[in-house]
């Protein structure tokens, strides 16, 4: 008897501990209301290759212009690479130092919005940028569902990450992205109310 109760208590103690360190997947909601932009990252904290991978595979789900895919990322997770990248991205520098990796977002030119040479319409490689720009949605949506934060940066130095990266001109160089986990929960920036974007007909 008293060796059955004991196993049963111990079953007990399982499922709770079980219970405890098993974290439930966030609903798509809260994916959308917790994702911030992320200035101050645990140092603490790193994000594997593997995870940046899990990451990149789940941005290829994203739409794109006739499926032409144009946006390309340049991964800097080493720390030498890492530490370049910080030093091109001007003042941004101090808000992501801590990130342990950073993404470089680009489009190649010319796919997106066109038929071989032909531009299909006024809008031209803003398709590429509309394309890239749908990507990293689903990248900094599946970051935060994967647990990380992000930052999307547009002051950068394009030409200096273009040399750095070995870019081709082929390429527009758009965002660099930090990855990591937040140091510090940020306050949700207002938002303009929704009669001021939207008009129903
Ligand atoms: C294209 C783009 C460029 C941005 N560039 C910067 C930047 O260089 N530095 C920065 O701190 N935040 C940058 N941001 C973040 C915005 O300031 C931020 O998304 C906005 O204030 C709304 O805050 P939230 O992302 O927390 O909702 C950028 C965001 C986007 C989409």
């Amino acid at each position: 008897m008293r060796k059955i109760s004991l196993i049963l208590l111990s079953a007990i103690a399982v499922a709770a501990c079980v219970r405890n360190t098993v974290q439930t997947a966030p609903s798509f909601d809260e994916v959308l209301s917790s994702r911030r932009s992320v200035r101050s990252y645990d140092p603490a904290k790193t994000v594997s290759e593997a995870e940046v991978r899990e990451l990149l595979l789940a941005v290829q789900d994203a739409p794109s212009w006739a499926n032409r895919e144009p946006a390309k990322y340049y991964v800097a997770i080493s720390s030498e690479k890492r530490n370049e990248l910080l030093g091109m991205i001007g003042g941004n520098k101090d808000r992501v130092s801590e990130a342990p990796v950073l993404i470089v977002s680009t489009f190649e030119k010319g796919k997106s919005g066109f038929f071989g040479d032909r531009q299909t319409n006024e809008i031209g490689d803003g398709w590429g940028a509309y394309d890239t720009g749908l990507s990293n949605a689903y990248l900094v949506l599946k970051a935060r569902a994967m647990g990380f934060d992000t930052l999307i940066m547009g002051m950068r130095d394009s030409e200096a990450i273009r040399s750095g990266f070995g870019i081709p001109e082929s390429e527009t160089v758009m965002a660099v992205i930090a990855l990591g986990y937040r140091a510090q929960d940020p306050k949700r920036p207002e938002r303009r109310p929704l009669e001021e974007i939207v008009k129903f007909f």
